[in-house]
């Protein structure tokens, strides 16, 4: 099992769909546009808030494979995608569930048929070594990718707190401790990942989607904040009683901003 539990992607969904560039789902869709049917990969689909966000964006009949390796968040979105309303206004949706390890799995997964590869919330967890490996893959088989809220580095609170900036550096130190892939890129994952596609006959475009949010999130806002304070604390560079002045503060947070990078790539000379 993951440490991702379906009610943390769920009280994130809203923030997280509504931090997604407009301007990259459209330069999507349009590439995908004439397209009968577009078969789509989700990697790391958790319970499934990539597709809820995207399949109403694109064309066609779709197929969507969604991939993770936690059977218990995949049982959360197959049951989130059949209560989703959304779900009946995109005719011939087909939706297949598959558990597979990332690290172990990737070359068959980028292998098998695919119009476009995508994820959600993933690549800040892996490391550049595995982020290179994808790039080849998608590379190799001359995939469209397209993934959002990597995680990159920025977190702005208000009020600001004396410990702000130690906080967030010892945060940004635990993101590059190792998720299961060997020490984790963390905020260095988007521009890595954006620098590999362009060498390797990508077009490539990136755009900054933070979470914004005020108090009307509260429960989302002290939910981050307890993370982050956890994960500083971890580090050993933030002390308990640090960890938990600062915590302590954040009750009365009125608005904060977490810095995240979607990016979009297509095969250089690709007709769209
Ligand atoms: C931050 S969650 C994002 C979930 C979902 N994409 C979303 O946006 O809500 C990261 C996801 O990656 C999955 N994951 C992590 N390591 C994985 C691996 N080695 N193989 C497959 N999935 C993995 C987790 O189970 C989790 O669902």
């Amino acid at each position: 099992m993951s440490g991702f539990s379906p009610e943390w992607l769920r009280l994130r969904e809203p923030a997280d769909h509504r931090a997604r560039d407009a301007g990259l789902v459209a330069r999507l869709a349009a590439h995908l546009a004439g397209r009968d049917k577009v078969s789509v990969v989700d990697f790391g689909c958790g319970t499934g808030s990539n597709l809820r966000a995207l399949a109403p964006a694109l064309p066609g009949r779709q197929s969507w494979r969604l991939v993770d390796y936690d059977p218990r968040l995949l049982a959360a979105a197959r049951g989130a995608i059949e209560a989703w309303d959304g779900k009946a206004k995109l005719a011939g949706l087909a939706v297949q569930f598959e558990t597979a390890d990332l690290r172990t799995h990737l070359a068959r997964l980028l292998a098998e048929d695919g119009d476009l590869v995508t994820a959600a919330a993933l690549f800040d967890l892996v490391s550049t070594d595995w982020l290179g490996s994808f790039v080849t893959l998608l590379a190799e088989h001359r995939r469209a990718f397209y993934t959002v809220l990597i995680y990159d580095g920025l977190m702005r609170w208000h009020p600001a707190h004396p410990l702000d900036g130690r906080i967030t550096a010892a945060f940004n130190a635990h993101q590059q401790t190792d998720k299961g892939f060997g020490p984790a890129a963390g905020a260095e994952a988007g521009p890595f990942l954006a620098a590999r596609l362009r060498e390797s006959a990508f077009d490539v475009w990136e755009a900054s989607t933070p979470w914004l949010l005020d108090r009307k999130e509260l429960p989302l806002i002290l939910a981050v904040c307890e993370g982050v304070a956890q994960a500083a604390r971890e580090t050993g560079a933030i002390s308990d009683a640090e960890a938990a002045d600062w915590l302590a503060s954040r009750k009365a947070l009125e608005r904060c901003e977490i810095g995240h990078l979607d990016i979009l790539a297509l095969p250089r000379a690709s007709i769209r």
